[in-house]
């Protein structure tokens, strides 16, 4: 077994995390690819130098943001033959026509899953899940810090100022939040997304955009009001035989696949008329969850093309999971049958989240929702449930999913 040497420029949120990652998942990366990644160094302000790292690796990723020296460091590397992975979306908006040549001229892999969306697949998704469409528009939902403060006004009405300030204790925003407020952030993001769609080259300042910061509490109210809720937008379309690329509070009615995403979440909605529509959702940022896309990247650079899984190890099927449960019951209408039901539910520790009660003449429906048990012990509960001697028909049961995307 061979090694895979990767080199780290930048070791913050997203480096330390990748570091993290890598090492813990060297092992099951080798047993797919064949050859085991590891670090061949880091680089940091004060820390590592360029030269001996890039010498010393196979592959470079890129996590230090910005401008320079990022651009300088990923074109090095690229025209010394390596592959290189980055999150970087302003150099990648910025100076793409150059990075892009650079990797064709060189016949080396630049990969950038993290710089849109987080670890939501938009980029790969786009292009190369979606490489036979013709994509008519993009839009979405790419800034988790605007998205935040926008579901946080919504929800408790509190101003613009005091939703940033508590995005900010959270972590969810930056001490300088400039770029994400703005829009420029998300501006950056669907220029990438414009050249990967539709070809199109453009900068940053050639995309229009418009921030959150003239938002009022009364604007979302309204919105409330009208089952509308409002969130940036990014879009990048196909208009008039051009691309039109945007980013912009709107509002959504609610059935929208974008109306329900909320807090830091990201989603994009990618149209076309051969697949009609795709959204995909998840967490837009965090140190670990943009690592896992930049690790995606890297392991994708280490095995083109393709190859299929590696050998499966055997595993025990878990079969007794939780589950929130939806009950149906038609009993005969006397006084004692609900107290008896709740009693064999809970001795099975299975506790009732609501109950709807519908006379049908001597009889009565109950309609029983219950918090999430072990699928065993509802059954058994069900079991008993079904041997009463009150009850008209068997008991119909379906799961309930409760989880809530925030
Ligand atoms: N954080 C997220 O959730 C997230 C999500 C999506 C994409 N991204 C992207 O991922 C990239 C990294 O973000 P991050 O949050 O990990 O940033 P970060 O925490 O600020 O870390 C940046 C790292 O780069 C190093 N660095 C800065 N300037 C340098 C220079 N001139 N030479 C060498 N090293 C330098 C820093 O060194 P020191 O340690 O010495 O300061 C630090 O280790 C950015 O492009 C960002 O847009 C981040």
């Amino acid at each position: 077994m061979t090694s895979f040497r990767v080199g780290l420029l930048g070791h913050g949120t997203v480096g330390g995390a990748l570091h993290e990652l890598l090492d813990a998942r060297a092992g099951a990366i080798e047993a797919t690819t064949g050859r085991r990644p590891e670090v061949s160094g880091v680089l940091t302000r004060s820390h590592g130098d360029f030269q001996e790292i890039l010498a010393a690796s196979d592959l470079i990723v890129e996590l230090i943001g910005g401008l320079e020296p990022a651009r300088d460091y990923l074109l090095r590397a690229l025209r010394a033959g390596r592959h290189v992975v980055t999150a970087n979306k302003q150099v990648l908006a910025e100076h793409g026509d150059e990075l892009f040549a650079a990797a064709r001229e060189a016949g080396v892999e630049l990969r950038f899953e993290a710089a849109v969306g987080g670890v939501v697949p938009v980029i790969r998704v786009i292009h190369e899940t979606l490489a036979a469409a013709y994509i008519e528009r993009v839009h979405g939902i790419v800034n988790g810090t605007t998205n935040f403060i926008l579901t946080e006004m919504a929800r408790t009405g509190e101003s613009y100022a005091d939703a940033l300030r508590q995005a900010q204790e959270l972590g969810f925003a930056e001490a300088d939040p400039t770029d994400d407020v703005t829009g420029k952030d998300a501006a950056a993001k669907m220029a990438i997304v414009a050249r990967l769609a539709f070809g199109a080259r453009l900068t940053v300042d050639q995309v229009d955009y418009e921030g959150i910061e003239r938002i009022t509490p009364d604007d979302i109210e309204y919105a409330k009001e009208l089952g509308l809720s409002l969130k940036l937008i990014g879009t990048a379309e196909r208009v008039d035989g051009g691309v039109s690329v945007r980013v912009h509070p709107a509002f959504l009615y609610g059935a929208h696949p974008l109306a329900a995403v909320n807090g830091s979440f990201n989603a994009v909605t990618v149209e076309s008329t051969a697949i009609t529509e795709i959204t995909l959702s998840g967490p837009g940022a965090g140190g670990s969850q943009t690592a896992s896309a930049v690790l995606g990247d890297v392991i994708s650079a280490m095995i083109p093309p393709a190859v299929p899984p590696g050998p499966a190890a055997p595993v025990e099927p878990v079969t007794d999971v939780e589950s929130a449960f939806y009950l149906h019951l038609e009993v005969a209408d006397r006084p004692g049958v609900l107290a008896q039901i709740a009693e064999i539910l809970g001795l099975q520790g299975v506790s009732v989240k609501s109950v709807v009660q519908k006379g049908l003449g001597a009889d009565a429906r109950l309609t029983i929702v219950v918090h999430p048990a072990r699928e065993s012990r509802f059954l058994a509960a069900v079991g008993l449930i079904g041997r009463l001697d009150f009850l008209r028909v068997p008991p119909r049961w379906i799961r309930v999913i409760e989880e809530v995307f925030e």
